[in-house]
């Protein structure tokens, strides 16, 4: 009885896991806008402006509305910001705010940007349209009061002109700090080399700090060149983008990062970078490789961390309480392989950009950068997608603190049991209807004789 009952309840876990598919939640060609008037939507499709937009960031605010972001890395973008509304990209807060002239409180291009408890929208500004230089600047804006709250203008000692490439942004609302990557992607036509590092800013002190400034942990590794799709990305030279995917754990006291051309997790306590140690850097480490590049992280609040994988069509799942504590105590040369477990691959996750999590859904944007960048796409596929993925221990967004009620042991003990109480009363009214079936079939041969 005791192995039928274990039999079962792997069998059950097992559908329980198979379970979490991937659902299509939007799927576009090209993007669509809610355009001013039908002849910008003319000029947009006509003059073929369509093809300089794809979708990034991704994030959910606490009523399940969406928002993306659509990076100015080419001409004519009509909106770098939205939310999405029937399938269609709704310029947000307001097509005032998209006008990248308006350098009052506009918003220029947009990558990186949060959501925090309180529904406030971090919005990560990396100032640069296409090739025109512009100053990064953080923007905080209150959803529920639809009201600019907060606004910095990145300064030359933290953000570079020419090299900062400002590109997510994690946050600790409690705390009022921000944590940004910056990949350091030198401007064209500048004779700078490349210069990626770590931002924090604290906006109740409007401080803004610069870490990690070219070290290792930011840099991108020359030696990686990305295979995507069983392609070299890109085919003359692969890119060279330092620290780029950024996570941090749900206490706010560990944050993660890893330069998109490179295979490697790093991670750092946060109590050292708000403090005046000098060797910052000795602090860091190196949490082991990944087997891909990665684009988006997340933590969630129940201790977990996501990893999207570009080289795969993959989303991992890591362990942060398991990973954690070897930041905490800074443990040197921890691991070669950084213990992951694969959460979905599909060929539908074609360049899984950014994730966001919001009530057990892991959400994610696929936008096959790689081939947009090279211009390679064809028009006529469905190029840009989100899509959504059921999480078996319900998790939310780090930013909503930690919630480690009941762990993930605890939660598939009792799922096994729940399967093994279900699967006995089944089988035992099978053997009643078997039983009873038998009795009523010896009547019948009695009363054949
Ligand atoms: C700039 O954006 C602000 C919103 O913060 C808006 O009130 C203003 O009208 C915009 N200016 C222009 C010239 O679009
Ligand atoms: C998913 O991963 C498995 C195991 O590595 C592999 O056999 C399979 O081909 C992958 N599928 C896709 C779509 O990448």
């Amino acid at each position: 009885m005791k192995t039928l009952c274990i039999f079962l309840a792997i069998i059950c876990t097992f559908t329980h896991i198979v379970h979490s598919q991937l659902e299509l939640v939007n799927s576009w060609k090209y993007l669509d806008f809610n355009f001013k008037s039908e002849q910008d939507r003319t000029k947009y499709i006509n003059q073929q402006h369509y093809k300089n937009c794809f979708i990034a960031g991704i994030k959910l605010d606490s009523k399940g509305d969406i928002y993306v972001s659509v990076p100015r890395w080419k001409p004519n973008v009509p909106a770098t910001l939205a939310k999405i509304s029937n399938g269609q990209l709704h310029a947000f807060p307001s097509w005032d705010m998209n006008d990248v002239s308006n350098s009052t409180n506009g918003i220029r291009s947009v990558l990186g940007f949060e959501i925090d408890a309180k529904d406030r929208m971090w919005i990560l500004d990396q100032g640069r349209v296409v090739d025109t230089p512009g100053n990064p600047t953080l923007t905080v804006w209150d959803l529920k009061t639809q009201h600019l709250v907060y606004r910095h203008v990145f300064d030359e000692s933290i953000a570079p002109i020419e090299t900062a490439f400002l590109n997510d942004i994690v946050v600790n609302a409690d705390a009022n700090i921000a944590y940004i990557s910056d990949s350091g992607i030198p401007i064209s036509g500048s004779k700078q080399s490349p210069r990626p590092g770590i931002i924090s800013i604290n906006i109740q002190s409007n401080k803004a700090k610069r870490h990690l400034d070219n070290h290792a942990s930011t840099q991108a590794n020359l030696e990686v060149w990305p295979v995507v799709n069983g392609k070299k990305c890109f085919r003359n030279e692969p890119m060279k983008t330092g620290a780029d995917g950024i996570a941090l754990s749900c206490d706010g006291n560990k944050l993660y990062w890893t330069p998109l051309t490179s295979r490697r997790l790093y991670g750092i306590k946060t109590s050292v970078l708000h403090s005046d140690d000098p060797e910052v850097e000795k602090n860091v480490v190196d949490l082991g490789d990944k087997s891909s590049i990665s684009d988006g992280l997340i933590a969630s609040n129940k201790g977990d961390m996501y990893i999207t994988a570009l080289e795969q069509n993959a989303i991992y799942h890591v362990s942060e309480k398991q990973i954690g504590p070897y930041v905490e105590q800074n443990a040197k040369g921890t691991e070669k392989l950084l213990s992951m477990s694969l959460l979905t691959n599909d060929t539908e996750l074609l360049w899984p950009d950014t994730l966001a999590l919001k009530d057990g859904y892991l959400y994610s944007t696929s936008n096959n950068l790689c081939s947009f960048l090279g211009g390679e796409l064809d028009w006529n596929a469905q190029n840009f997608k989100i899509h959504k993925i059921k999480l078996v221990n319900s998790p939310n967004s780090y930013v909503f603190g930690c919630d480690m009620g009941a762990t993930d042991d605890f939660r598939a003990v009792k799922i096994a049991l729940i399967c093994c109480a279900v699967s006995l009363f089944v089988l035992s009214m099978v053997i009643v209807v078997i039983i009873a079936l038998r009795k009523t079939n010896k009547k019948t041969r009695y009363s054949e004789i």
